[in-house]
């Protein structure tokens, strides 16, 4: 049974939602269609639908000249923070269709203590963590999970790294749907053990995530599962979208001029850079847009090989390894949406090593107090080697996407133990990393 939840941002906002229906007479939800992301072939919304017949990601279309008439931005900030805030922006078509966890707008976080060149700005920390399952997944996962159950679906199943597949589990118990997650062999304990508690089958896999795709492909037919996989469904993106919105509405309709986003699947890239386009269009903000960063590990870097190379395809990533999970995807379906994005915001793609998200882990831990996952911690260590290289300037505001608590991940094992019999040592801070040589000092 589909329960409503009590916690929404919708029915935090209802008053005040209702207010502005009557007062500019507005729909929930301005989606009018899809549009193959390829060939740009539209495809009847009101259906439940998987990739364009081209086997090309769908993208939601909205009608957005209406919504410039009718709805200024002000009404917007007139509402209750949140991802529900955006909703004629978003494809759900009515609130009773909301299944939700409590979806909260994620602060900005900066990191005046952590390293960076001379002269250069404190970089800015947007912390994906605080959302429901911990982690931006929740994000594109409500949406996916709202519309599968509003068009019927009984049973998802989704390859995963480990936080997409929390999240959907997590949405689909809500929903009351049966979940199937395939997992790699090495994801993060945490994420399976979630996943499991939520409700979810989850299976540990011998393989990488696309080999889990490959599982759920044949498993569909047999088992009558709806196909969650990265673009593989057309909402996902839509809530990652919000992330791009959200900037735009803290910063005062101003966005940052550098991005810096780790990617994988690239939905949340993809989704930032039409959340922009969209506001544009609506008059919201104006450009300049900021530079995209797609910051992937020196182990699994295809869209950083494919974006130097010129090309506009990537091509699959051999053996691929590295300790930020989330950003272990040897291919990705989106790749020339990624790669379009990247080159129309006039950014740029790099790779850095798992020593540098290591060290960048402990630099922003120890010294902002912020734990990030390795994946967010990829994009300090990008950041600060853009930094020194003249790739970004020192007057450049920058956005780092953390995109997961870094409680989700592995930490350091803890050594150090006190008798308490015995007087405390005189070196009792020596159980500290801050304490010991070469953890970084700002430069
Ligand atoms: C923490 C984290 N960061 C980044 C990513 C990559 O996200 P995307 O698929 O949008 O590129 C993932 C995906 O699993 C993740 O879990």
């Amino acid at each position: 049974m589909y329960h409503k939840p009590s916690g929404h941002a919708g029915v935090i906002g209802a008053p005040r939602r209702r207010a502005v229906h009557k007062e500019f007479g507005v729909r929930y939800s301005y989606a009018t269609h899809l549009e193959c992301s390829l060939t740009g072939e539209r495809y009847d919304i009101t259906r439940l639908q998987g990739l364009s017949a081209a086997k090309k990601p769908l993208l939601a279309r909205y009608d957005l000249e209406a919504l410039r008439r009718e709805l200024p931005r002000e009404a917007i900030e007139a509402r209750a923070a949140g991802l529900w805030r955006w909703h004629e922006l978003l494809p759900v078509p009515a609130s009773e269709h909301i299944v939700s966890l409590g979806e909260v707008e994620t602060p900005l976080i900066p990191l005046p203590h952590s390293a960076r060149p001379r002269g250069f700005r404190p970089a800015i920390v947007k912390d994906e963590g605080r959302l429901p399952t911990g982690s931006f997944k929740a994000r594109g996962l409500c949406l996916a999970v709202s519309m599968a159950h509003l068009h019927g679906v009984r049973r998802v199943a989704i390859p995963t790294n480990g936080n997409a597949g929390a999240a959907m589990a997590a949405y689909a118990a809500q929903a009351d749907m049966e979940a199937v997650c395939f997992c790699p062999d090495d994801t993060p304990e945490v994420n399976l053990s979630e996943i499991a508690l939520q409700g979810a089958a989850v299976y540990r896999v011998n393989g990488l995530i696309n080999d889990c795709a490959r599982l759920v492909e044949a498993g569909k037919a047999q088992y009558g599962w709806f196909d969650v996989s990265t673009l593989k469904e057309p909402y996902r993106i839509e809530g990652k979208k919000t992330m791009g919105l959200e900037l735009a509405i803290q910063g005062k309709w101003r966005l940052p001029d550098v991005v810096f986003y780790p990617t994988g699947g690239g939905t949340g890239l993809i989704g930032m850079w039409k959340a922009w386009q969209e506001l544009v269009a609506l008059g919201w903000i104006a450009p300049p847009l900021p530079r995209l960063v797609a910051v992937q590990s020196t182990g699994c870097a295809p869209i950083v090989r494919a974006f130097d190379a010129g090309a506009s395809a990537a091509t699959p990533w051999p053996n691929a390894h590295t300790i930020a999970s989330g950003i272990r995807v040897p291919a990705a379906l989106g790749d020339f949406l990624i790669l379009r994005a990247l080159r129309d915001s006039g950014g740029f793609a790099l790779a850095v090593t798992d020593e540098a998200i290591e060290r960048a882990r402990t630099e922003v831990g120890t010294r902002d107090g912020l734990l990030l996952s390795p994946e967010g911690a990829a994009t300090y260590a990008a950041y600060q080697e853009a930094a020194a290289s003249g790739r970004i300037g020192a007057d450049d505001e920058v956005v780092l996407f953390n995109c997961a608590s870094g409680l989700k991940y592995p930490m350091p094992a803890v050594s150090a133990r006190l008798d308490v019999n015995k007087p405390l040592p005189d070196d009792v801070l020596s159980g500290s990393v801050r304490s010991r040589p070469g953890s970084g000092s700002g430069t």
